[in-house]
């Protein structure tokens, strides 16, 4: 299969063919979803919260984001391997933004890196594309964000806000993003916003008219550990399988029935070692 570009994402946009993404932050599942022919792997930095039990995003390094990025890396053939600047690589100074963004690329092999914001950042995006990283931009609820938006809240409900959203959408268009991440937003401005940009929108929370969908790994499969939002689809109860192999991994072995006589190794016949009782 021939590999995802940003050319191929815009392609797909002008053919009305959804695009799918999903989060990935190790080499078996990025693995599984590069061969079940997800277009765009994102290391999200939802890393934090989905893998590291963190409580918000804005823990999360430079340094933990590149160790998964290099595995999910390992395992991507196919799709583009997006990756997301961490709260505070990217918000003292364009030359900060570029030198993490050119880690993500020489470090960890990223196709195109995200960021977080709307016009504040076009100048991020602009200095991005010129250093050659693509990047995907991410508006609505943002949650590297929460501090400010006191909790995660649908953003744009208010005429003014959706005004603002999509004045963000179209600055970050111009400064040179392939794409956007419309997060937590009404669906009928993530319609607006989709129909009047060139390059695809990637919904999540975002409703049915974005040119792709993205959600995150651990709740497609029930491995959240919280009330998930309304957004979310479960795909599979991964969690219960889980805990249907660990119930019986813990009797057998507790019920020595684990490991049998085949699952073990035998001494050569002429080989002999004193009995045991
Ligand atoms: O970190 C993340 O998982 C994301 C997606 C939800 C878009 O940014
Ligand atoms: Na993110």
């Amino acid at each position: 299969a021939t590999a995802v570009t940003p050319a191929s994402l815009l392609a797909l946009k002008r053919s009305g063919a959804p695009i799918t993404a999903l989060t990935a932050y190790d080499y078996p599942t990025a693995r599984l979803a590069d061969e079940a022919g997800i277009d765009m792997l994102l290391v999200g930095d939802s890393l934090a919260m989905a893998v590291l039990g963190h409580e918000d995003t804005l823990a999360v390094t430079m340094d933990e984001m590149l160790h998964h990025a290099r595995a999910v890396r390992r395992a991507t053939q196919r799709a583009l391997l997006v990756v997301d600047l961490p709260y505070g690589s990217y918000q003292i100074s364009v030359e900060d933004t570029l030198r993490n963004s050119l880690r993500m690329v020489k470090e960890a092999g990223a196709n195109a890196v995200k960021l977080e914001g709307g016009a504040a950042m076009a100048s991020r995006v602009r200095a991005l594309t010129a250093a050659e990283i693509p990047v995907v931009a991410h508006i609505g609820l943002t949650p590297q964000s929460v501090n400010r938006m006191g909790g995660y809240r649908v953003q744009g409900r208010s005429e003014i806000e959706a005004m603002t959203l999509l004045d963000d959408a179209l600055a970050l268009e111009d400064a040179g993003a392939i794409a956007i991440v419309l997060e937590g937003i009404p669906r009928e401005l993530a319609a607006l916003i989709t129909a009047r940009l060139h390059i695809p929108t990637i919904g999540i929370g975002a409703g049915p008219k974005c040119d792709g969908q993205i959600l995150v790994w651990h709740d497609v499969f029930g491995l959240s550990f919280r009330n998930a939002p309304k957004f979310v689809r479960q795909f599979e109860d991964v969690a219960a399988l889980m805990r249907k192999g660990l119930e019986e991994y813990r009797t057998a072995v507790s019920e020595r029935t684990f490991p049998r006589d085949e699952e073990s190794y035998h001494l050569p016949t002429n080989v002999h070692l004193p009995e045991t009782e």
